[in-house]
């Protein structure tokens, strides 16, 4: 895959493993992360709000660390392993968390929603404790429209399958 940049640009070349599949593509140094993979890669469902690391709507895991996207340049993921809220879901089987998070009302709108199940993912495959992924989403992602109540509830519940 290769993305083009205005005439001028400086580009360089990267590889990155999104959602396992190697993507190279030929991009301008200061594309950032979240643009790469919304433009470059037609991954759209990872949001932008803040685009200043605030709101977490942009999070995806990079390496399996819980990562900005607005913050991160597509240059720096050369060489790494990106994934995205695309690769939660086999076919039509959602993930615990994701499943959770319909059944105890977690979202509304759903703009805040793939980040904090990126969040909320890489917390549960580092075996935190519940309260530390309570607070990590409330810490790190902001939700307009739920009041927290429901992803807290889809966070328990989750973490009570796994035991
Ligand atoms: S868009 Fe990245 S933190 Fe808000
Ligand atoms: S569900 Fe709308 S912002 Fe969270």
């Amino acid at each position: 895959m290769t993305q083009t940049a205005p005439s001028g640009t400086t580009t360089r070349h990267i590889t990155v493993a999104v959602n396992g599949e190697p993507v190279a593509a030929q991009v301008a140094v200061r594309t950032l992360l979240s643009d790469f993979l919304r433009h470059g890669c037609d991954l759209t469902g990872t949001h932008v709000g803040c685009e200043q690391g605030v709101c977490g709507a942009c999070t995806v895991l990079v390496d399996g660390d819980a990562v900005r996207s607005c913050l991160m340049l597509a240059v720096q993921a050369d060489g790494r392993s990106v994934e995205t809220v695309e690769s939660l879901a086999a076919g039509e089987r959602l993930s615990t968390f994701q499943r959770e998070m319909r059944a105890q009302h977690g979202l509304q709108c759903g703009f805040c929603t793939p980040g904090i199940l990126m969040s909320v993912t890489a917390a549960e495959r580092r075996g935190d404790p519940v309260e530390r992924a309570e607070q990590e989403v409330l810490g790190g992602h902001v939700c307009r429209c739920t009041g927290y109540a429901g992803i807290r509830a889809a966070i328990r519940r989750t973490w009570e399958e796994r035991a």
